[in-house]
């Protein structure tokens, strides 16, 4: 740190890095006790300077990257621009350069995390992404130091804002989902292009971040089995309520005998869990280690000022690590290699909603096919009669997948059976 001020370099100005530049104004005056140095934006990069003439003072302000990676005075890189590229080659150069980097971007860090986190070892370089995940929640750091001294078995959350918003929505007020996604894009909770929302992409790239981190292995996004909320209905969501849960879009994340277990789907969980009280954009991330037991991080998962506070703080964690040269102390945690399981291997509960003709013998005829695949039923209920069709929801005990699945394949050709409507896994 030159004079002790610590220049850094912000790569966007959008929603994101406009909150970075009000939380360190305002902060301005702390720094130097916070750090032992002061920090002044140097740079600041877009793509169309025009739009931020009013914004940001025009000698800080660039659209081109050799202004930034050429600049020796500059040492800290905030990366908030987003996507895979030009984001990740400048991540790299940065690092290779000497420059430590802090990054939001979950979409990289879910790819080429570990790839970018050896070239900061190699370079004794910090490369801090405390915002990937869940926003403003404290949660990379608390498991790679705070619970250092645990095994974690597992980890699950909410982490997408907008489905959680939408889910809430249909529950508590009745609205409908395509209102809830209109409703919640208008907010700014969800992605330019939500179906990375919709359809658990996103929560999908954070789950494999907290996973690398918890268990100390690699994971990435391509292990994640993904599957989104489109098609619940508000008629899953009553009979959910009969049976004593909320239906959740979760990242459910396991470090199992036999492999680690990642997915992200809708999921009935009992209404008294604490996760079934988290609502609308709120995130949260429940953490099971053999020491501390359970443990819940909740807050704001995304905007300007949650997201800021996130990536300030890691601005200031690499600025004191300069001031103490200690930069590059805790870089990857992955010491391990263990195997990602096929979703199809993996145990859940099921709930199953389905139209049956209501004649003698449909039920023993299903319960049969379930038992010669060793599905076991917990609960049955039979709801609705339109002529001789019944609404039928079953829930199972904890099964391996391919199991159920194969004794749905069976059901769903037998004459009796009018529909299958949904099927949503049930956390136990
Ligand atoms: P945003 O509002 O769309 O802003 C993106 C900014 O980056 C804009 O200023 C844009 O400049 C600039 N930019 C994009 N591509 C560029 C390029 N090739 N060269 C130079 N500048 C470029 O995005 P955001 O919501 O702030 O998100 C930023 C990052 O934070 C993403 O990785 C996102 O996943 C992550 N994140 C966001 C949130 C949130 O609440 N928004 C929460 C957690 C993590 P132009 O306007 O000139 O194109
Ligand atoms: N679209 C994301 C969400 C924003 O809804 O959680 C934060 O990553």
């Amino acid at each position: 740190m030159e004079q002790n001020i610590c220049k850094i370099a912000i790569l966007g100005m959008g929603t994101v890095g406009g909150g970075v530049c009000k939380i360190l104004e305002r902060q301005k005056d702390n720094l130097v006790n916070k750090i032992g140095g002061d920090l002044e934006i140097a740079k600041i990069l877009v793509r169309n300077k025009v739009k931020y003439i009013d914004k940001v003072a025009p000698e800080m302000l660039t659209d081109q990257w050799s202004d930034v990676i050429n600049d020796d005075s500059i040492k800290i890189i905030v990366e908030v621009m987003g996507g895979i590229e030009p984001a990740g080659t400048y991540i790299k150069e940065s690092l290779q350069k000497g420059k430590h980097v802090v990054t939001a971007n979950k979409d990289l860090i879910a790819v080429q995390g570990h790839e970018l986190l050896k070239i900061a070892k190699e370079n004794n370089c910090d490369l801090l992404f405390e915002a990937a995940v869940a926003g403003g929640i404290p949660i990379i750091r608390p498991l790679k130091q705070c619970l250092a001294g645990n095994d974690i078995t597992e980890v699950m959350g909410i982490i997408n804002g907008t489905t959680n918003f939408i889910l809430t929505k249909m529950s508590e007020e009745g609205m409908d989902f395509a209102d809830a996604l209109q409703l919640a894009t208008d907010l700014g909770y969800a992605e330019a292009d939500p179906t990375a929302d919709i359809e658990g992409h996103d929560a999908g790239r954070k789950l494999a971040i907290l996973a690398s981190i918890a268990f100390h292995s690699p994971v990435t996004f391509p292990d994640v089995y993904t599957e989104g909320i489109s098609k619940i209905t508000a008629k899953d969501i009553r009979y959910a309520h009969e049976l004593g849960c909320e239906i959740k879009l979760l990242g459910i994340a396991k470090n199992t005998e036999d492999g680690i277990e990642v997915k992200v789907h809708p999921t009935m969980i009992s209404a008294k869990h604490p996760l079934a009280s988290v609502k609308d954009s709120f995130n949260a991330v429940f953490v099971h280690g053999d020491a501390v037991d359970d443990a819940m991080f909740y807050g704001r998962g995304a905007g300007e000022f949650p997201t800021g506070s996130a990536v300030v703080g890691d601005i200031i964690d690499a600025a004191r690590n300069m001031q103490f040269h200690c930069s590059g102390r805790i870089g990857c945690s992955c010491y391990k290699n263990i195997p990602v399981k096929n979703v199809r291997e993996t145990k859940s509960s099921y709930y199953v909603r389905m139209k049956l003709e209501d004649r003698a013998g449909t039920l023993a005829a299903l319960a049969g096919v379930f038992g010669s695949n060793n599905v076991s039923i917990s609960k049955l209920l039979q709801k609705t009669k339109q002529g001789n069709t019944a609404d039928i929801v079953i829930v199972t005990y904890d099964v391996i997948e391919k199991q159920f699945m194969d004794s749905i394949t069976v059901i769903s050709t037998m004459s009796m059976v009018k529909e299958i409507s949904s099927i949503i896994r049930v956390y136990q």
